[in-house]
């Protein structure tokens, strides 16, 4: 099963709600949350209460939380609490890394993994067993809208030689071709932003990258 979730990063912030909407009625799976802190990345997107505004909108709707920023432990209690189902940080950050996996873990929703392009996957090898999903960037992270870079590819065959059971997500230039190279690597969660939200027919983009798990 390919889970597809849309990035709101890409949607028009004053009718986020509105696109939210024409994404699950496109059959969308997931909401993927972009949070960039100015610092970790150089860009500045959403803060938790953007969390908070979705789940009240959508309280069924699984939230993926992206967190690109430095020191991810001092906000990830607010953005559980105010609904994502699943908590991503960067594996180059200050900080314990395991320890902080540990306790999304704890609080009991999916812990993932994020790795730029210039992390390879020896790098997070011991921390694969704390993760039920790894996050491989396929663009640096910070902007929509960028182009896929096919030689990640690599990196997610070597995630899954390791071993790796977990899902292994896609994040930047994900459209219905790159999906294909992705899949065939052993991804199983495409993150798409403009691929998804500038789409004329977006139910046609799900429908063409869920058949890629077929
Ligand atoms: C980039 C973000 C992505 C971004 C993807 O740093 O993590 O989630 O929204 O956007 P597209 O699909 O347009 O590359
Ligand atoms: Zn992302």
């Amino acid at each position: 099963m390919i889970e597809i979730l849309s990035s709101i990063l890409a949607s028009d912030v004053l009718n986020m709600g509105a696109d939210v909407r024409r994404m699950q009625e496109a059959g969308v799976d997931s909401l993927h949350v972009d949070i960039m802190d100015a610092h970790f990345v150089p860009n500045l997107s959403f803060g938790p209460a953007v969390s908070a505004a979705l789940k009240k909108e959508f309280p069924c709707y699984h939230q993926d939380v992206h967190l690109m920023m430095d020191h991810p432990e001092n906000y990830i209690d607010t953005f559980i609490a105010n609904g994502a189902g699943a908590v991503t940080i960067h594996a180059e950050i200050p900080g314990n890394v395991q320890e902080i996996l540990g306790h999304i873990r704890e609080k009991g929703i999916k812990a993932g993994v994020s790795v730029k392009p210039g992390t390879d996957a020896e790098a997070i090898r011991d921390l694969l067993p704390l993760c039920d999903l790894v996050l491989v960037m396929t663009v640096e992270p910070g902007f929509g809208g960028q182009k896929f870079m096919p030689d990640m590819m690599p990196k997610i065959r070597a995630l899954r030689e390791m071993g790796y059971q977990g899902q292994i997500m896609v994040d930047g230039g994900i459209n219905a071709e790159t999906a294909k190279e992705a899949v065939a690597a052993g991804a199983d969660a495409l993150v798409m932003g403009t691929a998804l939200l500038k789409a004329e027919d977006p139910a046609a983009v799900v429908k063409a990258c869920k058949a890629l798990g077929d």
